[in-house]
């Protein structure tokens, strides 16, 4: 059977941009998905699809299917859509059936509390990351960690006990951490990061969680300013002295949130979280090593097949894509390379500190030292121009 050439084109309304994506029409797999994927989904995704462009665009597409696949990031193609499209795309995105909402337990238990020896070395590695990276942004004076998808909890648990435990007291960070924020907005997982912050007792005074989609946090935090609470968490549930906050430097952790999010959003993803914080402001960004994800992708997705779909029926996408796609669950999860990884964020407005793997003490197996990798950078200045050649987003 021909597999069809897909064209999506959108033109946008005022300037005519235009973008085209191409489908490679000789994958073997094309049809898998179709096969093996929740039909409604895609039914429904594509619906919404039409209908949002129908309001405000034109567009062409010739198989529902490929929307999907290439939303997944399962081709690496040429891409230059308009913001406004990628708002309009990032709605459906959202609509699919995989999301954070009904699996904080799973991925409490099942991820966080894993026993595969993968998953200790890489949160251990991370968290030792986070403190000291923290400890010492904390020389600087003043500040508040804000935890960008902050899901169950565990890096805001981490930061508090550790800057609040009565044998650090001669450490910066327990002299200059104000407050914690947690942003997330899966139910669940903000529900469990609130039971976080009541089993820290006096400890989780300085932590407020706000359940918001971090794509909308801008229009309630600019460039380190709060202009307004957002609805239905006024300004005592969310526990923020609005001045503390405002005077103090921000820290933002991005603490494995990106594998997740489909390569066209990430740019605009990051750039949100940029236009939240000050020039000067620091985010800690971390994720999978994909140069292991050869060597663990199946030990890991073969360990948690009701959070990610069973190994078996993932999309079989060649090692080199350093992606794992499960249509059963429409799951979907990029490892980064060092260099990848710094691109992304150098591209989104910040310029780099540091970089490089964790975990790396000598007490780790050495087959799993490096499983993770960081990228430290500050928000550039208006007169630092950002990296000239942005990856693909
Ligand atoms: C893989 S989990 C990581 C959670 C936590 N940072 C950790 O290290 O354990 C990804 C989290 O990002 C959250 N997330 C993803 N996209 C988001 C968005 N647009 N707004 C808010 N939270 C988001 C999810 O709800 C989920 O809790």
């Amino acid at each position: 059977m021909r597999i069809p050439e897909v064209e999506i084109a959108i033109f946008g309304e005022a300037d005519e941009q235009k973008a085209t994506l191409s489908f490679s029409t000789h994958r073997k797999n094309q049809f898998r998905y179709l096969q093996t994927s929740n039909v409604e989904a895609i039914e429904f995704f594509y619906l919404r699809l039409w209908e949002n462009f129908q309001r405000s665009c034109q567009t062409t597409i010739s198989s529902r299917s490929d929307v999907w696949r290439w939303l997944i990031d399962f081709e690496d193609p040429e891409i230059s859509v308009p913001e406004k499209a990628v708002e309009s795309l990032s709605q459906l995105w959202k609509a699919l059936p995989f999301n954070w909402d009904s699996i904080a337990n799973l991925y409490k238990d099942q991820v966080r509390g894993s026993n595969l020896e993968f998953f200790k070395s890489y949160f251990k590695g991370e968290t030792e990351k986070v403190l000291e990276k923290i400890e010492m942004a904390a020389s600087d004076g003043e500040f508040v960690v804000m935890d960008f998808g902050c899901g169950t909890g565990s890096t805001i648990k981490a930061i508090a006990e550790f800057a609040y435990s009565p044998e650090n007291t001669q450490q910066a960070i327990t002299r200059n951490l104000r407050h914690i924020l947690g942003v997330d907005d899966a139910a669940l997982m903000i529900a469990e990061s609130y039971r976080v912050r009541e089993g820290l007792g006096s400890k989780g005074r300085e932590v407020s969680l706000w359940k918001l989609d971090i794509q909308e946090l801008a229009e309630y935090i600019e460039n380190g300013r709060i202009s307004s609470f957002p609805a239905g968490q006024d300004s005592r549930s969310v526990g923020i002295d609005r001045a503390i906050f405002e005077n103090c430097r921000k820290f933002g952790c991005l603490m494995n949130v990106l594998p997740n999010i489909p390569r066209i959003f990430r740019l605009p993803f990051l750039r949100r979280i940029a236009s939240t914080l000050s020039s000067g402001d620091q985010i800690l960004v971390s994720t999978y090593n994909g140069l292991r994800f050869g060597d663990f992708q199946r030990k890991v997705y073969g360990s948690i097949p009701n959070l990610t779909g069973a190994y078996e029926n993932r999309l079989d996408l060649p090692a080199s894509l350093r992606t794992y796609v499960n249509p059963e669950r429409d799951f979907v999860s990029h490892w980064f390379t060092l260099h990848e990884l710094e691109l992304l964020v150098e591209s989104a407005g910040f310029k780099k500190v540091d970089s490089g793997y964790f975990p790396e003490d000598s007490s780790n197996r050495d087959d799993l030292q490096g499983v993770g990798v960081f990228v430290l950078a500050r928000k550039s200045t208006g007169d630092e121009s950002p990296h000239p050649n942005p990856p693909s987003a």
